[in-house]
């Protein structure tokens, strides 16, 4: 078992009805709101009204129009011109992730002098950031109990994973009711990247029985919750239970004490989306089965045979192999059930960047060090598998 230092400062207020905390939280954090959201869903479901009615009191400053895969320019130059300009003293972020994550690059940047860039690229450290509540009303991301944000520049086909313990949100409110009314295209894209955020804690190569009876039961309760929630999209115990593992995806919690594994399928899906700006977690489901049937070998195979007895129930007398194989196949059927598009083909992606983008991972992200060692050449193939 590996050493670990673990704090996650975040409070969850979880349930039906928790909004109407609101007031005494931001109150006891100041006067001057950024008001941050998306492209009008909160406005359709009532939930716009509803947090205005809240911050009678307070002084509003908005920011609408964040886009899925948070775009550098204009919105977070536009969040921190605005905190600059009106005095804001917390972010309070309503809706997915992506909105989530701007006003994480935001709260860095409204506390620093020059280009947030800096920040976000690691050039510079930020020394402070503006405290920010958040209102989620899609689980997939984790980012309410993380203190990660993803954000992407067009012009240069970035897609930077900004991660600093300042990030970590003050109070995330979780009221699985806001999550009804999301599509199924974005319920199974949820789904595939929470998934996807315990396979990239559960493959490694040092791990624990605790931890690994942990991420197995999230990818069970994932899989099971997500159809439910297919089914019935306002069947709260599922939405609930879907979010709660959501929720715990992205802050480290699935692997203390495991080895790191690199995140290969997130550094290939980043390129995906910086080029293509897709659905991340759509990105994600495509990728992951061609990733494991490349990264199957004698070394890991016996982590892949663990994974399937334990989450599929594949007959464990089975040849190891053939269990693994049974496991890659079960994880692409799941995917494909749950209505995701399974080739970069369905979601608008050709053969004509994909060396360009393999080069991109391959200088970008580190995968030399993960848990198998992917070059270009390797990501260049996974990419061509998943065509
Ligand atoms: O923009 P609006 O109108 O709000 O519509 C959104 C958007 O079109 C819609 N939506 C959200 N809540 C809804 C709803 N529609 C109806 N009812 C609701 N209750 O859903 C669409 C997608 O929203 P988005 O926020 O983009 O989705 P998600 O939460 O999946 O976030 C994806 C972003 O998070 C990053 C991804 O790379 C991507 O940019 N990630 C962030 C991570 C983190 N901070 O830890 C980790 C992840 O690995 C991921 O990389
Ligand atoms: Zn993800």
């Amino acid at each position: 078992m590996q050493n670990f230092d673990y704090q996650t400062p975040t409070r969850l207020l979880f349930g039906k009805g928790v909004i109407e905390q609101l007031p005494e939280v931001l109150g006891a954090i100041g006067k001057t709101v950024l008001l941050a959201y998306g492209g009008g869903s909160i406005k359709k479901t009532g939930l716009y009204d509803k947090v205005l009615s809240l911050l009678e009191g307070f002084t509003v400053v908005e920011l609408p129009g964040i886009q899925p895969n948070p775009k550098y320019d204009p919105s977070v130059l536009d969040g921190v011109r605005l905190c600059k300009e009106r005095g804001v003293d917390v972010i309070l972020s309503v809706g997915g992730g992506s909105v989530l994550d701007c006003s994480k690059a935001i709260a860095a940047g409204a506390k620093y002098d020059g280009d947030p860039w800096d920040l976000i690229t690691y050039k510079v450290k930020a020394k402070a950031a503006l405290p920010i509540v958040d209102i989620l009303t899609l689980a997939a991301t984790g980012s309410e109990y993380d203190c990660g944000g993803v954000i992407s520049r067009t012009e240069t086909n970035d897609k930077i994973g900004y991660i600093d313990e300042l990030l970590f949100p003050v109070c995330s409110f979780l009221d699985p009711t806001y999550t009804f009314t999301v599509s199924k295209k974005q319920t199974a894209a949820g789904c595939a990247d929470a998934m996807n955020h315990i396979m990239e804690q559960y493959f490694c190569e040092d791990s624990t029985l605790l931890n690994d009876g942990f991420c197995e039961a999230g990818f069970r309760s994932l899989m099971i919750n997500t159809k439910r929630c297919l089914e019935n999209p306002s069947d709260y115990t599922a939405r609930a239970e879907m979010m709660f593992a959501c929720t715990l995806g992205c802050n480290g919690i699935y692997a203390l004490g495991n080895s790191p594994s690199g995140w290969p399928l997130h550094g290939i899906e980043h390129a995906l989306s910086a080029y293509y700006d897709i659905t991340h977690g759509e990105g994600l489901a495509i990728v992951t089965p061609r990733w494991m049937k490349h990264v199957l070998s004698d070394r890991t195979v016996d982590r892949f045979v663990k994974y399937g007895v334990n989450v599929f129930g594949v007959d464990p007398a089975l040849p190891k192999f053939e269990i693994a194989e049974q496991a890659i196949e079960r994880t692409y059927a799941f995917f494909e059930e749950i209505g995701i598009p399974m080739h970069l083909r369905d979601v608008g992606i050709d053969e004509s960047r994909i060396d360009e983008m393999a080069r991109h991972v391959a200088e970008n992200e580190g995968l030399e060090n993960a848990w198998v060692p992917l070059f270009e050449a390797d990501i260049a193939k996974i990419l061509r598998d998943s065509l």
